[in-house]
């Protein structure tokens, strides 16, 4: 059973993204959750553009993704509609999942809100199947507080 310190990562995560610039913090929040969690093979961002309607990929770790993802497609899509976390635990299963690595087997992807709207998202993939359990969603929806109290001060994002 994998145990991760969320608490842990939650306070070093909001020390390291401080002050910086978005591009920046969103781009070491990806590596810092990528090496921090065991068994994932992709943790990146997908922010929401209002003028397209569409989810454009962000900082990632990982191996290169689809670009934009339109709203209600795939399980991005999905959690843009509905603006709550979606974990999968078998991505196979998942009608209209989009597999940007044929290896994926389940995924997380947990919105980030500011002021009830959902700007961006934190996606997460691994090649095992059931990667993600109870105690890792309600651990990263601590981790997307971070990421929201961030860009409550930041938003609308600039270079
Ligand atoms: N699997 C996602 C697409 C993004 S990749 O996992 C990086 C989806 O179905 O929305």
């Amino acid at each position: 059973m994998i145990r991760t310190d969320y608490d842990s990562i939650c306070k070093r995560l909001d020390t390291l993204i401080d002050g910086t610039r978005p591009v920046s913090a969103f781009s070491n929040a990806a590596s810092f959750i990528y090496h921090e969690l065991t068994d994932v093979s992709w943790v990146g961002f997908y922010f929401f553009d209002p003028a397209s309607d569409k989810l454009i990929l962000g900082p990632f770790q990982g191996k290169p993704a689809c670009v934009e993802i339109g709203r209600g497609k795939g399980v991005c899509g999905k959690t843009l509609e509905t603006g709550n976390t979606i974990v999968v635990s078998n991505v196979l299963l998942f009608p209209g999942h989009i597999a940007c690595d044929a290896d994926s087997r389940s995924e997380i992807v947990v919105p980030i809100n500011v002021n009830g709207k959902t700007v961006c998202l934190l996606d997460i993939d691994s090649t095992s199947e059931g990667r993600f359990t109870e105690s890792d969603k309600s651990g990263l929806e601590a981790v997307v507080s971070v990421l929201e109290k961030y860009s409550e001060k930041n938003y609308p994002f600039k270079f």
